[in-house]
């Protein structure tokens, strides 16, 4: 049934079908509870998570949906990428953001990631203060925040031709980290997330162990055919950072079996989009009870 209403709003274009996956989310989160079995939490980035699977940035932009998700059997979500400033298109910035995560009751249910990101029309030569601007301002909201440098992060960040600005990214977003826990008390894991099929995955990936980040979100949007790609690039990622960082996996997780397979390749946790959107929230429990 789902994947029938899922195939007809696909043909209205992407928009649509995110819409009425974000409703059947919403009705599906007023029907029985899922039973997330205790022997699916992790323990990462110092976090406890319940379950290994997560929402990927991008879904829930703003958080509104955050509530709806554990009751689904999602161990945690990713909400962003937030931008500095408001972005008609793309993102209404962080005053819409805190005004929602400011209704939650701490602690979380499950984990709350923000994801962070830069405006189109910043420079970059300024583009650290954008993330900076981000982390300062949320940094009470998340219980994680993945730095996104993924494809979707805005203008053309090729570490080949940016390599000096991404480093600045990354050291600033180091140096803020140490900050803002002296001033607040409160410590924040950063996972930095990177795109595989950019072409700059191990100048970025040399970065992220030489920083000594706590998490390496790995993504790519992946065709359909292509996840044994993925696959291998996250087996050959995790062989490199040999467990001294944790990987979460996203781009093309599908099914219970790519799911497995992720996590047997190396990956702590995973994340999913156009699965969600395809074949609608419940996967997320048939994942569960195969993991
Ligand atoms: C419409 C759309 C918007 C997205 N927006 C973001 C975003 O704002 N920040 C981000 O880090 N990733 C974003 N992503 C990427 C997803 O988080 C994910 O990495 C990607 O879709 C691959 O996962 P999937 O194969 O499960 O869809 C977006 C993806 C889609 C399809």
């Amino acid at each position: 049934m789902y994947s029938w209403l899922s195939a007809a709003a696909s043909r209205f274009g992407a928009p649509h079908a995110r819409k009425l996956a974000v409703s059947a989310i919403r009705l599906a989160a007023s029907l029985a509870p899922a039973d997330t079995p205790p022997s699916l939490r992790r323990e990462v980035m110092g976090l406890s998570f319940p379950g290994p699977v997560g929402l990927a940035a991008g879904f829930d932009k703003h958080g509104e949906l955050y509530p709806s998700l554990p009751r689904l059997g999602f161990g945690f979500a990713e909400i962003g990428s937030v931008i500095p400033r408001p972005e008609s298109h793309r993102s209404c910035g962080m005053d819409t953001v805190t005004a929602i995560l400011s209704q939650y009751p701490r602690p979380h249910p499950i984990p709350l990631g923000i994801s962070i990101s830069m405006n189109r029309t910043t420079p970059p030569h300024l583009m650290s203060d954008d993330y900076l601007a981000c982390l300062e301002r949320l940094w009470e909201y998340a219980d994680y925040f993945a730095i996104n440098l993924g494809v979707r992060a805005g203008p053309d960040l090729h570490m080949t031709e940016h390599a000096v600005v991404l480093r600045n990214v990354l050291t600033a977003a180091k140096d803020a980290q140490a900050k803002f826990e002296r001033i607040t008390g409160l410590h924040r894991p950063l996972a930095v997330k990177i795109d595989r099929n950019r072409g700059d995955t191990a100048s970025l990936l040399s970065c992220v162990q030489e920083f000594a980040f706590d998490g390496l979100i790995l993504s790519g949007d992946v065709e359909s055919g292509a996840e044994h790609h993925a696959l291998d690039m996250l087996e050959q990622v995790a062989k490199m950072l040999n467990d001294r960082i944790p990987i979460i996996s996203v781009g093309g997780i599908r099914t219970p079996q790519d799911a497995v397979d992720r996590l047997s390749a190396g990956a702590a946790l995973i994340q999913l989009y156009s699965g969600i959107v395809e074949s609608g929230p419940f996967l997320i429990r048939r994942i569960n009870s195969r993991i």
